[in-house]
């Protein structure tokens, strides 16, 4: 009987070892490096994908990278992030050489953009937008936005603070969130005369569905429909003073979701804030004033045809 103690207490002592160490591990390894770019890629300058690039990088990465002060894509400290994933700053994204990514190849870019590795082969968490199913177009049009005269990256000499990831951040990134593989085929744009095929290239490229699912952590970037609870809502972004903000449910449930609404209140909703005369969004959802009517009416088709998803989630502060 001793003896057979006596196994057990050391088989929990190695085992609380092995814990520590693969603790000890992670904590010192922190965010795992990949395979640098290899791949040839150039964007073409041309004054349409200019105008475009404005629209989605004005809609897509200014929530993360403005920097409130300078009123540019020169990164700060993001209090929206969830602290559970440690202190989060969006980076430089300017044309500064020094600062932002100016000395960054159309390349490195690309290569971030669709698999998170970055220049250095550092993978980019997931607060960190990622854009597999981008058409080829539209990423080329972002890259020449990126590389323009424009006020909003223009170069600027902020310097960078880097993140501080948490443990769980750090144990994510070393088992299961991955780099995304890069598009062995053209992603073409999608058939914009098919409404829900439109909106479902909205929905997964403007992030709708990364916070109007369940949680951050549960999120399949690869297959957004296979999130845990895929735009039921419920997910817990902060607003700049650090408190919760529940995102609503935007399946079409009649009674917790926005089964009732009409296509007009959406589009009102998306763009400007405002349903039927009352504030709709607050921080971290901004209106999405750049898209156009038929954009987000896109967006609505689209979100009538996912499954509908009983949850009822309360406003938050109010
Ligand atoms: C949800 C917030 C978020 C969105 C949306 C987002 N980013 Fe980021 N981005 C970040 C954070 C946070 C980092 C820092 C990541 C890190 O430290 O690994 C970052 C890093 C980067 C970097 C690397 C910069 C460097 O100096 O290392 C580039 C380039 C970049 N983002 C471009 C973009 C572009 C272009 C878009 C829009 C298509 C975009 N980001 C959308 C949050 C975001
Ligand atoms: C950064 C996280 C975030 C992103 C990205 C985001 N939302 Fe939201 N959204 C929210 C939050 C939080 C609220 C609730 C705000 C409040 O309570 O005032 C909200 C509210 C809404 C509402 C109002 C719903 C209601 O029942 O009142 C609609 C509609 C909506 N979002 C649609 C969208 C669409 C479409 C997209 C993509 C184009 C999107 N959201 C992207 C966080 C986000």
């Amino acid at each position: 009987m001793k003896k057979l103690l006596r196994f057990f207490a050391y088989a929990l002592a190695t085992l609380a070892l092995l814990i520590l160490l693969g603790f000890l591990y992670i904590q010192i390894k922190g965010i795992p490096s990949y395979d640098t770019v290899t791949i040839d890629y150039h964007a073409t300058p041309t004054p349409e994908r200019i105008d475009r690039g404005r629209k989605l990088v004005g809609s897509l990465c200014i929530g993360c990278h403005i920097n409130r002060e300078a009123g540019n894509l020169g990164g700060q400290f993001m209090p929206d992030a969830p602290q559970e994933f440690g202190k989060i700053y969006s980076q430089n994204i300017t044309g500064d050489k020094t600062y932002g990514i100016g000395e960054w190849t159309d390349a490195e870019i690309v290569y971030l953009l669709r698999t998170g590795i970055k220049r250095d082969g550092k993978y980019a968490p997931p607060y960190m937008a990622k854009l597999p199913f981008l058409s080829d177009e539209d990423m080329a049009s972002i890259i020449v936005f990126l590389r323009s005269d424009d006020p909003l990256v223009a170069p600027s000499p902020i310097a960078d603070t880097p993140c501080e990831p948490s443990f769980l951040t750090k144990f994510l990134s070393n088992t299961l969130f991955k780099p995304m593989p890069y598009p062995s085929a053209a992603i073409p744009m999608p058939d914009t005369s098919n409404t829900v095929e439109w909106g479902r290239y909205m929905a997964y490229n403007m992030e709708c569905f990364s916070c109007h699912s369940a949680d951050f952590k549960s999120n399949d970037f690869q297959h957004p429909e296979k999130s845990a609870g895929f735009f039921g809502g419920g997910n817990k972004p902060l607003n700049l003073e650090g408190e919760v903000m529940l995102t609503p449910n935007l399946t079409p449930d009649k009674e917790t979701g926005i089964g009732n609404w009409t296509k007009q209140q959406f589009i009102a909703a998306v763009k400007s804030g405002k349903v039927d005369g009352q504030e709709a969004l607050r921080y971290p959802m901004n209106p999405y004033v750049r898209l156009s009517d038929e954009e987000v009416g896109a967006i609505y088709d689209y979100l009538r045809t996912i499954p509908a998803i009983s949850n009822k989630v309360e406003r938050s502060g109010l």
